[in-house]
């Protein structure tokens, strides 16, 4: 993102804004090997080398924390080689390098975190703090509560045993059935797996709930900033000291 430099400069901390702009116009910075002595002029930093008296300045980015509903249709990566749509062409105005907490399947919808804080994406993702995932699926014919049990005991996937799920029926209609379904492991399109393992087939899958966030009030395609008092919470639930 273009910003003026005496923000840029302010914001890495060496001097005031004001204080900037006397560095600018005394000749002291240069943006690509080039001396600036204007004060108009925008920059990025994440792409062009801002120097003050020949040093180059060291930005530390600010941490920054999203909530997201996740249509179908996204890919939950930061990048696509192949140019398909992410899950970061949701959030055009966000210009802080930030990423996907997880995956969701391309076809799955719902609640994905997004943030450039790698410490606390690493703590929520560790299999250690069990964070609780909780999944709307719509599949094809009614389970039996029988079948349900054997989510709720846990399952053999090809790989190993999954650990136990809690799984509640929520509707069902003559050929289909909506099932909740709560899990805190992450292993790739698990849920799919578990309900293909009592021979259900998932219509739809949606995230509804991630370590105690909720969808609430984020529609389909939209985002929201994560308040302070969840961030803090999802310190604690990862197990990390918040710096
Ligand atoms: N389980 C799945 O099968 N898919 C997802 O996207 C998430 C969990």
């Amino acid at each position: 993102m273009a910003e003026r430099l005496q923000k840029i400069i302010a914001r890495a901390g060496i001097a005031s804004r004001r204080a900037a702009e006397e560095m600018i116009l005394n000749g002291r910075v240069t943006v690509d090997g080039q001396t600036i002595t204007e004060l108009g002029g925008k920059y990025d930093s994440s792409r062009q080398k801002i120097c003050v008296d020949g040093k180059p300045l060291t930005l530390a980015e600010k941490k920054v924390y999203y909530l997201l509903n996740k249509p179908k249709g996204y890919l939950s990566t930061a990048k696509d080689e192949r140019g398909r749509r992410t899950v970061l062409d949701l959030l055009p105005e966000v210009s802080e390098r930030v990423y996907p907490l997880g995956r969701l399947d391309n076809n799955t919808e719902g609640l994905l975190i997004i943030s450039n804080d790698g410490d606390l994406m690493n703590g929520l993702l560790h299999p250690r703090y069990k964070v609780n995932k909780t999944y709307v699926a719509r599949v094809a014919g009614v389970p039996s509560e029988k079948l349900l049990d054997k989510l709720r005991q846990g399952i053999k996937l090809e790989d190993s045993m999954t650990a136990p799920a809690v799984v509640k029926m929520l509707e069902t209609s003559d050929n289909e059935a909506k099932v909740e379904i709560t899990i805190h492991e992450g292993r790739n399109r698990q849920v799919r797996r578990m309900f293909a393992a009592i021979g259900c087939d998932v219509r739809a899958l949606k995230r509804v709930k991630f370590a105690g966030l909720t969808l609430k009030g984020v529609k389909r395609g939209h985002y929201r900033p994560l308040t302070d008092e969840e961030i803090t919470e999802l310190y604690k639930i990862a197990g990390i000291k918040q710096p």
